[in-house]
């Protein structure tokens, strides 16, 4: 485990990709894979691929490629993926409940525990049977329910105030989908996500200047 701590962040936002690859891979009964197979589907270079895939362990053999399980196995755990996160939605609006509905992220080891929301005519009701319960009662439930991941879906000028209720009660991980720069103590990590970043990134795509 001490090789992550020199893992590069952008070794880090491929990780995702490359678990996702060898999980496809796998299921088709895939067992070894050269750099350059790998390539091909995954669109990084060989050279990208060998680099980065340096970084934790020597997996690939000259001549016999990767051995898609144990790189898979190895990927999961660099990534965290080995344990079971317990996560919390708050703000049960049109992002927190579209998140709340994506049940694929407990395939992932993300368990939904609870939902929070401030507007008393979305508490009581479930998502995917869950309860969305009042945000007055948010301390106390962290106080009892250990939460590792808060799910940020709240108005930007709610954020940092339920940011901040959540680190003080346990959680060491936001997730953020507000836009808004929370401000933090350093041991705990934000993964901010931006859709409307994507999309301009995506309309400058559009508009090449010449
Ligand atoms: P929404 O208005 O549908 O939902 C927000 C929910 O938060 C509402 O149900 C509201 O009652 C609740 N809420 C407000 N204050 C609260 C508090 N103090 N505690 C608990 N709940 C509270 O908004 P939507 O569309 O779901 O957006 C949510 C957030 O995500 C906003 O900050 C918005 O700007 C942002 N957003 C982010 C995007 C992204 O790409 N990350 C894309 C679109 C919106």
């Amino acid at each position: 485990m001490d090789k992550k701590k020199n893992i590069s962040m952008a070794v880090i936002k491929r990780l995702p990709k490359y678990h996702r690859y060898l999980g496809d891979l796998m299921k088709n009964d895939v067992d070894r894979i050269s750099s350059k197979e790998l390539s091909e589907t995954i669109g990084f270079t060989a050279s990208q691929i060998r680099q980065d895939l340096n970084c934790f362990g020597d997996f690939g053999q000259q001549g016999y490629g990767y051995n898609v399980s144990e790189l898979y196995s190895q990927i999961r755990s660099i990534l965290g993926l080995t344990k079971v996160y317990n996560t919390a939605i708050i703000g049960a609006g049109n992002i927190g409940q579209a998140l709340a509905n994506y049940t694929r992220f407990e395939k992932l080891g993300f368990k939904l525990k609870i939902i929070f929301d401030i507007n008393p005519k979305l508490v009581g009701i479930r998502i995917q049977d869950i309860e969305i319960k009042d945000i007055d009662y948010l301390t106390d439930y962290l106080k009892q329910n250990p939460i590792d991941i808060g799910i940020l879906c709240v108005p930007n000028n709610s954020a940092q105030k339920v940011c901040d209720i959540l680190i003080k009660n346990g959680v060491r991980g936001i997730w953020n989908f507000a836009p808004v720069d929370l401000v933090v103590p350093k041991d705990i990590k934000v993964e901010n996500v931006h859709l409307s970043d994507s999309l301009l990134t995506l309309s400058c795509l559009l508009n090449d200047i010449e």
